[in-house]
């Protein structure tokens, strides 16, 4: 159960020093901070599941039993203060930006030309990408993550495949829907029945060479169908062109179509740092959750001023309380 709807949303921090994938106090302190700021859910930035995965020699990898530890500390501190924890899990696939790095993707098609172009994936190696998938679940599970997020978003790999501009394969991976389904099914049987599996995914992508919000709300039926159990609905960037406007709740229309569309809960993103707009995104039953990013990155202890600011009950630790003598606390 969350303490309250405010997600951490995920953040690359390219910060990993060892190049190792290892979180290190960097994180430890960005991550612990925010859920002392009152934040409910707190989750990891785009964590890779293969050294070749990651978009730069700064990320944080999960391809490793060593990549456990430094998670599970992390874990511990932010559930003692009351924040639960989750992981986003992911791979680059031709978002690499390192050209030495062995680059693939669903087709030998590149992002632009300023990423290196990548080569197909082998049936066998999608097979096995499924597996590494699969084993960075099951690292994040002995983590003691409360949840876990899929990537499908951002034109990262899962997005790649599911996406005709970037997937022109002729094999059963030609499906759109395949890859992520297995990944989906890999993923679920190594969490635990009750843990909820979270998928970002880009709701539109601004491309004539991209799908549609139909063809997106298709896609999630058969994620749904596979496992996943709420959608978290970003938008673009499988492809260079971008919305011709952005503004606040921008991307809200999204997650309300998916809800409705598929009957399930979904977590709106984008510019919702105005507490009064994140509120009324919630209470107009547009979303369940709503995730604040660069929100969060300004303001650690974002959660706590909007719940002063909507006077709604602050849930500090006690240290803090004489910082909020007239807020409503938990009994
Ligand atoms: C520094 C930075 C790093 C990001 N890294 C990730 C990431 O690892 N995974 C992801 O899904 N989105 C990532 N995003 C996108 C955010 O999660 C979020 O969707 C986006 O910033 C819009 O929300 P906001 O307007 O509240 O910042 C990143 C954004 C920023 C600013």
């Amino acid at each position: 159960m969350l303490k309250n709807r405010v997600v951490m949303s995920p953040m690359c921090q390219y910060s990993v020093d060892a190049h190792d994938g290892r979180l290190n106090a960097w994180h430890y302190v960005h991550y612990v901070s925010r859920a002392v700021g009152g934040t409910g859910l707190i989750l990891v930035e785009m964590t890779d599941v293969e050294p070749n995965g990651r978009i730069t020699a700064g990320d944080s990898g999960i391809w490793d039993d060593s990549h456990i530890e430094p998670l599970a500390r992390i874990a511990e501190q932010v559930h003692r203060y009351g924040a639960k924890f989750g992981v986003q899990i992911a791979h680059a696939g031709r978002k690499a930006t390192d050209p030495t790095w062995d680059v693939v993707a669903p087709s030998a098609i590149r992002f632009s030309d300023s990423l290196p172009m990548p080569r197909a994936l082998t049936t066998d190696e999608c097979a096995r990408l499924v597996e590494k998938f699969a084993a960075g679940a099951r690292r994040v599970v002995a983590a003691g993550a409360d949840t876990l997020e899929l990537h499908g978003a951002h034109g990262y790999l899962l997005n790649q495949f599911m996406s005709p501009g970037s997937n022109h394969r002729s094999d059963r991976y030609g499906d759109p829907t395949r890859f992520p389904v297995e990944v989906i099914e890999a993923v679920r049987a190594e969490m635990p029945s009750g843990m909820p599996l979270f998928m970002r995914v880009s709701s539109v992508e601004y491309s004539p060479e991209g799908y549609g919000l139909e063809g997106l709300i298709e896609m999630a039926g058969a994620f749904q169908k596979a496992g996943v159990d709420l959608f978290d609905a970003s938008s673009g960037s499988n492809y260079p062109a971008g919305p011709e406007r952005v503004y606040p709740g921008y991307q809200v229309p999204y997650a309300d179509r998916i809800r409705k569309e598929l009957h399930m809960p979904v977590m709106a993103v984008g510019m919702l740092e105005d507490p009064i707009l994140a509120q009324s995104v919630v209470g107009e039953g547009r979303a369940d959750l709503v995730a604040i990013g660069r929100g969060h990155l300004a303001h650690p202890y974002w959660t706590n001023a909007a719940a002063l600011q909507l006077g709604v009950e602050v849930q500090t630790p006690w240290e803090y309380d004489r910082a909020f003598p007239r807020a409503k606390k938990r009994g």
